[in-house]
């Protein structure tokens, strides 16, 4: 029994709180080992009633030595947890606070966002639908005809069903939105759709397989031209600031008759003409037109009735020329250096 006690000597007088992880549930534990009622020294002072007579002496002062031990060496550890609790509590409340680095948002969120907001102030609310469609939508009903050449395997990731037709794509512009926000609707129909868009292109400085735009439309009685340019130069002013001008070119696509392609005068030379507009003084923005009467009866809306206006754009490029980024590529990198350069803007 005796050298049973001096082992236990041995170890409390080795235990250190500072090897303790969690203090204070460690030290209640220290406590119910060797003090509980059930604890080590208990069932020694058991064993201590067991011995004979001439053996209780020694082995008593021993005992009794060791149960002492235990409960300086508790008091220290308690009196040490109570001196770390006071010692947070006293912590300076008025020492600033560690500002951890937030994150920012990406440059073209940051784009996309704010397109939606300039529509928004003139009454376009946001409509999406998915990235997987069918050829109706994509195409068929945009008035796209049979042979055109955007239904070609070089510019569309069709993706092939079961019986291997494929009549399914991942859309190659969010003007398919347009097709399932007037299936679904009545005028007035006044919605701005932002979203990824996927073509089959090689991955360079100027072009991707993937990227972003944003889709509007405006159908309702007597929508005209005039609607649709008023509407372009509000844009233009507040997206690239209130000296742009704009200037329409005409131009074609199936969906819009009559269409055309918007350039705003470049932000960056005025006009005198830089690399960037390649000396002419604008910049080419986006495609719109007056939506085709038989993209309305498609969609079951009465072009008799009705007509509107659409148009399209990439967010990439907008925030090219906004903020003078020369390469695609990095927008889709992730270097954090590019990424830090847009973290302040909300
Ligand atoms: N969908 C066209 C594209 O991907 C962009 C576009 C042009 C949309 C003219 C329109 C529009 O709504 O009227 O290139």
């Amino acid at each position: 029994m005796r050298s049973e006690i001096e082992a236990y000597l041995k170890e409390i007088q080795a235990t250190k709180i500072e090897e303790f992880k969690n203090k204070a549930e460690e030290v209640e534990l220290f406590r119910i080992k060797y003090l509980g009622k059930k604890g080590a020294i208990s069932a020694l002072f058991d064993q201590f009633k067991t011995l004979p007579g001439d053996q209780k002496k020694e082995t008593g002062a021993l005992l009794n030595q060791l149960k002492n031990a235990a409960i300086a060496k508790l008091e220290e550890f308690k009196s040490f947890v109570e001196e770390n609790a006071t010692a947070k509590a006293d912590a300076d409340l008025s020492l600033p606070a560690d500002f951890s680095s937030v994150g920012g948002r990406h440059v073209l969120s940051v784009v996309m966002n704010e397109i939606i907001d300039i529509f928004g102030r003139l009454g376009f609310t946001v409509a999406e639908s998915g990235e997987i469609e069918d050829d109706w939508h994509l195409f068929s009903a945009l008035n796209f005809p049979p042979d055109h050449p955007a239904r070609d395997m070089q510019d569309t990731f069709f993706v092939e069903k079961d019986n291997g037709s494929s009549d399914v794509a991942l859309r190659t512009h969010t003007s398919s939105v347009q097709v399932r926000v007037m299936e679904h609707s009545t005028p007035p129909i006044r919605i701005i759709a932002p979203g990824r868009v996927f073509r089959n292109e090689a991955i360079s400085a100027r072009a991707h397989c993937i990227f972003h735009q944003v889709e509007a439309l405006y159908v309702d009685k007597k929508v005209t031209f005039a609607d649709l340019k008023q509407t372009l130069l509000y844009f233009a002013k507040e997206m690239f600031g209130e000296e742009t001008q704009i200037r329409l070119r005409p131009s074609y696509f199936p969906f819009t008759e009559p269409s055309a392609e918007m350039d705003i005068s470049c932000n960056i030379c005025h006009g005198e003409g830089c690399n960037i507009c390649k000396g002419t003084g604008w910049l080419e923005i986006l495609g719109c037109g007056m939506v085709d009467p038989n993209v309305l009866d498609a969609c079951g809306i009465d072009s008799k009735k009705f007509s509107g206006f659409a148009l399209g754009m990439g967010v990439e490029r907008m925030a090219m020329l906004k903020y003078q980024i020369r390469d695609l590529r990095l927008y889709f990198e992730n270097d954090i250096r590019f990424l830090q350069q847009f973290s302040n803007i909300v």
